[in-house]
This record gives C-alpha cells, structure tokens and sequence, in this order.
C-alpha cells in the first residue's frame, strides 16, 4: 500500500500545541491553550460558537500564526506558516465550507494543485485509480469522473476527505463535518472516521454537539471563551458535565413551566391548504388555533409540511384554500410586510435566506422591518442614534458574540445570527410569533437562552407556533402538540399526558 502514499508523506505519532495564543483586535481568540492528538486517536474539540475552536485548528493548518506558543510533531518543533506547510507536516483540514469547483470532476478536483509532471490527461488516470483505492479502503464511495455540482452534500464532504487523504494526511482535522449532513450521512462519516483512526490516523473532531461528541471520540477538549477548560477520556463523560463545561454554569437542559393561562385565539387557520415546491399539495386541509399565552408545538419529521405551514401564515407562500385569522382578520394572502405591521413575528427556518440580509450589518438588520417606523425613523430620516442604542441593547441583552454592531452579519456564526433574527422579532412585542425551527444550529448557551425567552414570551401573552423537528424541544416548551404527516394534522396531545411512543407513531404516519 506505500506506493499509494505520495512522497514526502510522514506518519504522526502524536502532535502538541503548547500555550498558543491568538489575538483578534478587541479579542483574545486563543488563550495559552494546550492540546495534543495522537495517532489512532479522535480528540473533539468542544465549545460553544465563538469558543475559539476553528482559530486553534486553523493555526495548526497555517491559516492563521499563532502570537505565542509552539507546535510539535513527534516531538520535533514544527513551524507551520501556510496551508501548503500545514499538507506537507501530514495535516489535512476539511472546512464548514466546501472549496470544490463544481464544474469539475471528483478526479479533476482532487487533482487541483498538485503537480503535474506529464500531461494532465495521464495523470488524471492515475488519480482516478488512487481514488478508487483510497475510496474502497475508507468505504468513501465516490466516482471519480462525476462531475462535483451532481454529488449530494454528503458525498462532497468525502470528495474533501479524499483530497485530503490523497495529499497523504495522516492528521485529519474536521471543522463541524456534521452541520450539513442527514442523520443517516452522520453515521456513514462516522464509520469512515472509525475507518482511518483504526489505520493510524489522528482525527480532530470539532462539534458543539454533545450526542455527537459523545458517540465518536475517545477524548474530549473543551474550550471556553478561548481557554481549554479541561481535556477529558470520552469513556465516563455526560452531557451534562460537558454542558457545565462549555457554558460554565449549570446548564438547565429540562425546564419547569407554569401552568398556561390561555387568552383569547389569536391566530386561526381553518381548513388550509397549499402547493409545496414540488406542486402537489403541500399542506392539506389544516385546521389549527393558537391562543395568546400558549405554545403549541408542531412536531413531524422534516418534510411533512411544517415548512409550507410557517410560510403560508408568514405570507411567504400563497394558500390554495382556506382562510387564515389574526385576531379575527382575516390576513389570507397578505404580505409578510402587511403582517408584520398587524403583529406577527417570524423566526424563519431558513435563517440566511429569509431572516437576514447577509451583507447588512448587525444594526441594519437588527431595523430590517421597522426602519420606516418610530421610534428609529421621523419622516424619511433615519435616527441613528436610536438605532445604535437599541441594537447595543440587544447585542449586551441577547449576548449576541459580534465585534461590534457594524459587523456585517455573514461574518457571524449561526447562532449568533439566530440571537439576532429572535432579538428583533421579539422587540416588536408580536401578537402571534412563530417560531420556526429556533434553535437548529444553535449551541446550547444560545439554545437555553432562546428556550427562555420563548417562555418569557408566552408568559407575557404571546401566541406562539413552534415548529420543530426536535422532540426534546417540542417536549420543552409547548404547552399543547399537534402532528404534522404528509401535510396533514394527524392528531394533537397535551404536552402533560404525553405518550413519547404514542408521538412517534404519529409522526411516522401510523394511526391507531
Ligand atoms: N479573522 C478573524 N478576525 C477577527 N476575529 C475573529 C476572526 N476569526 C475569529 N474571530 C473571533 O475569535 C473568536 C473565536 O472564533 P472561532 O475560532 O471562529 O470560534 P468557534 O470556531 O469556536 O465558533 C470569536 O470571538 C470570533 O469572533
Ligand atoms: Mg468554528
């Protein structure tokens, strides 16, 4: 098999990063950290969003140069100065974000960069073939002559991998692999990883999900506001211990609710129906009342018309029949502008798209609907002062992590971004709020802390539509649940005599 390895190619038996610091302007990214893998071995690093773990693994990748510390492989003190350092010392980093060239083949983008001694065409038949082997030995599965923009998210994450292990990585680093990935691609990267750590490999496992955490590593580094609060064997570790971890508090991961007083309905949708994208009937026939003062959660599996229920009452998506209420007016077919005015909120699902501007800053976003209103507008002037203090407000209320109120959003982490769209929505003291897959994505700092607010919310008065796909939410927080299957409500429980089987089989569309 050495034939395979590219020349220059170096076994790690086990790396250190001794006392590294990093510092950003206004903060200190890394913190006299210390962490060590070794081969054979896969170390999560574990924090929350803005912990300082992608500025730790880019230093080892000589993205970044660290101010203080040093880095040894083997023992041996090793300066990594660039990415082509970093791949030349056996390191290989696979990011949140896929740097592949869509028009190109798999082979095509493996071969990117390497150099070539003979004609393109030649060598490309020699990389078709390590791929082949390479994909065979770590059950990659990818072809080597499909063109990359064909492969599902999944697949291109192992085409990244494969890069990797072709550039003879024999230190893995993986930045969240998991954001992107279905449950069932979640498993086959993990077999792949049990795969190379068996073979000598050392992985880095970067996640803020403690299930995930728990279920592949053998060791745990938890980093905190750029510290490492501690390194820990897996085997013995809980979620709630590396929640206290990473937060550094206790962290409530079940909530004590007050009984719901509810109020008066105050959103009514009766017998709705809407196309999905595909054109057959998305939503059907949906009957669904929501009082003030309550929480009803929409539980299902993803894809069964919860997505179509939040944009048909947001005014995102036009019903085909039915009629939708506010307060008693009927707001069939208005514009999500319109709604806003009449008090609905929306925390979209799809946060990037339609809850933000990504090239706004945190302020203009934080004004998006109402930077034609008071208190931020008189006439056609914009008041800037206002609209600096209140998004200070919210960034200290909300502990939104950003530089500062000028940053531009895309630049903020998903959490941070879902602090943000809450933030604003909640500041409008909407009528009807819904709540649209609020904390996916989102570490368990923020996740607490929305949770909160949510109920905060519902104890002031507000009508809220959560909808999520995470039953441990649902369960958290709702005080009534309907079942969404194939775009129908297929039944409704009260949170306190809930049967988590009985749920289940709702949702998997089973009937009694
Ligand atoms: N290029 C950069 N410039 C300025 N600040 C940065 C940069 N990269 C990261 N930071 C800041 O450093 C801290 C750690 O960020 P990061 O390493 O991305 O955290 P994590 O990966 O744990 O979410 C954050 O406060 C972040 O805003
Ligand atoms: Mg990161």
């Amino acid at each position: 098999m050495t034939d395979l390895l590219p020349t220059g190619h170096r076994r790690i038996h086990e790396l250190k990063m001794q006392g590294i610091v990093k510092r950003f302007p206004g903060v200190l990214a890394a913190d006299h950290v210390d962490f060590e893998v070794k081969a054979g071995e896969i170390h999560a690093l574990l924090g929350e969003n803005g912990a300082g773990k992608s500025t730790l693994m880019k230093m080892l990748y000589g993205l970044y140069q660290q101010d203080e510390g040093q880095i040894f492989i083997n023992r041996e003190h090793v300066q990594i100065r660039s990415p082509q350092d970093a791949i030349k010392q056996g390191i290989g980093m696979i990011h949140q974000h896929f740097m592949l060239i869509p028009s190109l083949t798999v082979a095509e983008n493996v071969a990117l960069g390497l150099k070539s001694s003979r004609g393109l065409r030649l060598d490309l038949d020699v990389v078709a073939k390590r791929i082949l082997e390479l994909s065979e030995r770590y059950h990659l599965q990818v072809e080597p002559d499909i063109p990359v923009w064909q492969l599902a998210v999944g697949e291109q994450q192992r085409v990244e991998i494969l890069r990797a292990l072709y550039r003879g990585a024999a230190l893995l680093i993986l930045d969240e692999p998991t954001a992107v990935l279905t449950p069932q691609e979640v498993d086959q990267l993990f077999h792949i990883l049990n795969q190379m750590a068996n073979d000598g490999h050392a992985l880095i496992f970067i996640s803020h999900k403690l299930h995930e955490v728990l279920a592949i590593s053998q060791r745990i580094t938890v980093l905190r506001d750029g510290r490492r609060v501690d390194t820990i064997p897996t085997e013995g570790a809980t979620k709630r211990i590396l929640a206290e971890m990473m937060v550094g508090r206790p962290v409530v991961l079940e909530y004590e609710r007050v009984e719901c007083k509810p109020g008066k309905e105050r959103l009514v949708l009766k017998k709705v129906s809407a196309l999905s994208n595909r054109g057959d009937l998305g939503l059907k026939n949906v009957d669904l009342t929501v009082h003030g003062g309550e929480i009803v959660g929409v539980a299902g599996v993803s894809g069964n018309g919860q997505r179509e229920l939040a944009q048909v009452i947001t005014g995102l998506r036009p019903t085909t029949e039915g009629e939708i209420f506010l307060e008693g007016q009927d707001i069939t077919g208005k514009s999500p502008v319109l709604l806003n005015s009449l008090g609905l909120s929306h925390i979209p699902q799809e946060r990037m798209i339609e809850g933000v501007i990504k090239e706004f800053t945190v302020a203009e976003n934080y004004i998006l609907q109402d930077h034609g209103r008071k208190p931020y507008a008189t006439n056609i002037f914009l008041n800037f002062r206002q609209v600096v203090t209140r998004t200070k407000d919210a960034i200290r209320a909300y502990d939104i992590r950003t530089p500062s109120h000028e940053t531009p959003v895309k630049s903020l982490s998903g959490g941070n971004i879902q602090k943000l769209v809450l933030a604003r929505e909640l500041s409008r003291s909407p009528k009807v709020l819904i709540a649209a897959q609020p904390t996916r994505g989102v570490d368990i700092g923020a996740t607490e802390y929305i949770h909160k607010r949510l109920l905060e919310e519902r104890d002031k008065g507000t009508a809220i539509l959560l909808i999520s796909e995470d039953l441990d939410e649902i369960r958290a927080l709702s005080d009534r649940i309907v079942v969404m299957y194939e775009g129908r409500i297929v039944g409704e429980v009260k949170n306190e005599n809930v049967d988590v089987n009985q749920l289940g089989m709702m949702m998997a569309g089973v009937t009694s």
